[in-house]
Formats: C-alpha cells, sequence, structure tokens
C-alpha cells in the first residue's frame, strides 16, 4: 500500500504537513548515535512535531526490539520492561486528528508485539498492563502547540517524568515515580520534589481528558467547581503495571 505523504494542500501550507516516508526514517534512524540511541531503553525521545507518529512508532519498535532480547525470559519481566521502553517516548501535535491518531498508532504497535510474546509464552494479555500503556501513552503523547507551549485551550503542556526506583539488573517487577512538569519548567530545568503533580483543577475539560476519552477510560466526565481551592497532590510510587492507577496523595498529607 502506497504511504500517505500529504493529506491535502491545504494542510500543507496552514501547518507544513508532510509525513516523513517509512524509508527516510529508517535512514535517519540509523544514523550512528541515533540508532543506538534507539536500542537504549532509558534513552529518551520528544517529537515536537510529532504528525502522526511515524518517527515514535519507529523507534517504539527498535526500543520493544531490545526488550525482547534482552527482557524477555518470561512475560512479567517483558510486561515491565516493554512499559518502561514506552514511558521514554514523548510527542507534541497541534492538530487533533494527527494527535489522536500518534496515539493510537502507538498502541496498536505495543499491543501487536505484547501479544506476539503473550502467544509465545502461552499466556494472558492482562488489562492492567494494557491499561498502563494507555495511560502512559496519553501522557506523553499530548495535543498542543510545541512553540507556545500550551494546550489548544490556553493551558501549560505538562509531561510525565516516570523514573524506575532502585532498578537494578536482577529486578522484574519495576517500580516507578511519577512526577509531572510543565513543558516551561523542563526548559527552564526546574528541580522538583519527585511525585509532585502539576494542579490541573484550572481547567479539567482538557486535553488531556480527550485523549483518555479516545481509549474510553473515563467512566464520568469530572466537573469541578471554579472556586474550589486546589490542592497539591503527589503520585505514589507504584508497580509499573499499575499506573493505569494514577494513584496521588494530598503532598503535605
Ligand atoms: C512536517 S509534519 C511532520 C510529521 C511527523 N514528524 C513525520 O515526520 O511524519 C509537521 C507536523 O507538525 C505539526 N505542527 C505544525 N506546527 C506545530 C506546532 N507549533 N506545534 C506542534 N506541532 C505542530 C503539523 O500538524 C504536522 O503534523
Amino acid at each position: 500500500m502506497e504511504e500517505t505523504v500529504i493529506k491535502c494542500k491545504l494542510r500543507v501550507q496552514k501547518h507544513g504537513e508532510v509525513f516523513t516516508p517509512k524509508k527516510i526514517i529508517k535512514k535517519m534512524l540509523d544514523i550512528k548515535g541515533v540508532k543506538e540511541a534507539c536500542e537504549s531503553l532509558p534513552t529518551t525521545f520528544l517529537e515536537p512535531s510529532a504528525g502522526e507518529g511515524a518517527f515514535l512508532v519507529a523507534i517504539l519498535e527498535r526500543k520493544l526490539k531490545i526488550v525482547i532480547k534482552h527482557y524477555n525470559d518470561d512475560l512479567v519481566r517483558f510486561e515491565n520492561y516493554s512499559l518502561l521502553a514506552l514511558t521514554s517516548l514523548y510527542g507534541i501535535e497541534l492538530l487533533e486528528d494527527n494527535a489522536q491518531t500518534c496515539v493510537l498508532n502507538m498502541f496498536q504497535v505495543y499491543y501487536d508485539i505484547y501479544q506476539e510474546q503473550v502467544q509465545l509464552h502461552n499466556g494472558k494479555l492482562k488489562k492492567k498492563v494494557l491499561d498502563s500503556a494507555k495511560e502512559i501513552i496519553s501522557s506523553n503523547i499530548r495535543q498542543g502547540n510545541f512553540l507556545t507551549r500550551e494546550t489548544i485551550d490556553g493551558n501549560p503542556l505538562v509531561f510525565s517524568e516516570w523514573s524506575p526506583i532502585n532498578m537494578k539488573k536482577t529486578t522484574k517487577n519495576i517500580k516507578i515515580q511519577r512526577t509531572e512538569y510543565t513543558l516551561d519548567e523542563i526548559y527552564e530545568n526546574v528541580e522538583k520534589e519527585s511525585g509532585k503533580a502539576i494542579n490541573r483543577s484550572i481547567n479539567k475539560t482538557t486535553q488531556q481528558q480527550k485523549q483518555l476519552d479516545m481509549f474510553d477510560l473515563l467512566e464520568e466526565d469530572v466537573v469541578e467547581s471554579e472556586n474550589e481551592i486546589p490542592k497539591e497532590m503527589r503520585y505514589i510510587p507504584v508497580n509499573i503495571i499499575d499506573v493505569y492507577k494514577s494513584e496521588m496523595e494530598e503532598a503535605d498529607g
């Protein structure tokens, strides 16, 4: 099947939307230094104009190959390290349809490779692993404007850092500490107490929720009173296969 490089002339003129063909992506990711980075699980990538995720998907495939090679003696280890690989990939995309396709493309690649490994190990797909993959992808791939560092509705773009705790070579069940930063804070190298979450009560109708909606994770809309005083919250360290719960506690509690 032929690849779509251009959707329409207007989108090219307005947003510079030209997708990179797979052949070129392969060549670029094979460049010395980049190739090694794609094969290193902790190395992070941010694609600031992600489109439908052509680069991110290709990097994810490469990272998952490494997981299959080195962390696949049993299914639990594969599940843990494949989710860790996912945490290292970030993207920003201006247009809603592209951002959604990017999220879905990332999930599809994860799902297909996870399913293959499940069959190989005669195991079962675990819902919580898939839900955690969805949580990681939807918080790492954001619809927004990289230049203004804001979402479409004018809130700061927020990303999560996912830091493994006390990880050793023998670790099978990875514990993760999630901490949130705005893109401004990342640029300014702001140091933060680990676990801190960005206060979202400013606007709960938001990009993150819209993206989560795509996965049908939300059971009901969250409506928050404008007068409510926002609470400082922090993420609790959890096993990586439980990040889908987004467990938090009050920061000074
Ligand atoms: C040249 S395309 C590249 C897409 C993808 N990286 C690829 O190689 O296939 C540029 C993408 O950037 C998006 N874009 C344009 N301005 C942007 C901005 N200020 N912030 C984030 N994304 C933007 C466009 O919607 C488009 O999908």
